[in-house]
């Protein structure tokens, strides 16, 4: 899979996620198998670049593997201007998000609002392209709603724009996260456009991962909600793809190692109090196997200090490797 001159190690992407995939978390991504991660989105209004937010959601020119920027608005001059800012910061691809359903960002006429409207769409691609000398790629749904399905539309319309790769979640607007993903439109977009296409939505396990790369003759997959707290999901996908076998389940000191050096690492980037609060969601993830109860996650929820949440975790584990003898 590549991406203008970009050769990805494999065509497994972890999805932008907001709240998420900040750069502990790419880097654990890239770690985990991963051929290319994508920032959080930022937003294009200038007014909102130099706040805390925006600065750490920013990529730095010294992060691993290759780095990718999404960026979100509504207005051509500012989407050039901020991927023109990101590749300065370090951008080596940037992806513009026509995908995002959340009404704060669709009042803004941004995100998925936008496929109802191609020939703003045309104007916003056409001006990032023309702003920055690094290639440009675009993540859409399927379209508004199941009736105004038009990525077929779109995705011409972004081949001729000089889009350099489409990632397609197989959702309208309107379905949000409803139902499941559907394949026939992604597989569709395929068939007609040269671009590299990217199979998003639902893929969950390395058979449906097999399955949907099938099923749609997609370049890429990018995967998102199945690598919250499961990282390694990347390593278990490539593995099957090549071989045609399942690793075995990760052994838990395995986990513990990632679950606390994810944690620390987010200490360390946000610093101790919010790097704390942002660790909790992580954390529940990583036990979603392990803890069904909820006894634990409360108890973890109420720790305010990095070293108090990071001496927890040392003692679930003891306790749970105990408790297994
Ligand atoms: C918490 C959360 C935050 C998200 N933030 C973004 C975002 O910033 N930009 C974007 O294009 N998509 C965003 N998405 C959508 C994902 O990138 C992806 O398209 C969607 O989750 C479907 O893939 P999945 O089934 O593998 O999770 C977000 C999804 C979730 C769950």
């Amino acid at each position: 899979m590549r991406i203008g001159q970009y050769q990805l190690e494999n065509c497994l992407i972890a999805a932008p996620m907001a709240g998420i995939t900040d750069r502990p978390f790419r880097s654990l991504c890239y770690s985990m198998g991963a051929g290319m991660t994508v920032s959080e989105m930022l937003s294009s209004n200038p007014q909102v670049w130099k706040t805390d937010k925006s600065r750490l959601r920013m990529v730095h020119s010294d992060e691993p593997g290759i780095r990718s920027v999404q960026i979100a608005g509504n207005d051509p001059d500012d989407m050039a201007a901020a991927a023109r800012i990101n590749v300065e910061s370090g951008a080596q691809v940037i992806d513009i998000n026509m995908g995002c359903p959340a009404k704060k960002v669709n009042r803004k006429l941004a995100g998925s609002a936008l496929l109802r409207y191609p020939d703003l769409v045309k104007s916003i691609l056409s001006a990032v392209v023309k702003a920055v000398d690094v290639p440009v790629t675009l993540k859409i749904r399927t379209g508004w709603s199941p009736e105004e399905r038009n990525c077929i539309e779109i995705a011409k319309l972004a081949e001729d724009c000089g889009i350099q790769a489409l990632t397609i979640h197989g959702r309208t607007r309107t379905c949000l996260f409803n139902g499941e993903a559907e394949y026939d439109s992604i597989r569709t977009v395929k068939q007609t456009v040269a671009i590299p296409i990217i199979a998003n939505g639902d893929i969950t396990d390395p058979l449906k991962a097999r399955a949907v790369l099938d099923y749609t003759g997609a370049d890429a997959l990018m995967i998102g909600r199945a690598a919250q707290g499961r990282p390694w999901i990347f390593r278990e996908i490539q593995h099957y793809l090549d071989t045609g076998e399942l690793l075995p389940p990760m052994p838990i000191a395995e986990v513990q190692r990632i679950m606390l050096s994810h944690v620390q690492e987010l200490h360390d980037f946000y610093g101790q109090g919010k790097g704390a609060r942002i660790a909790r969601k992580h954390v529940s993830w990583y036990l979603r196997e392990h803890a069904p109860d909820d006894q634990f996650r409360r108890t973890f929820n109420a720790i305010e200090e990095a070293s108090v949440q990071l001496e927890a975790l040392e003692a679930f584990f003891e306790n749970f490797c105990v408790n297994k003898r």
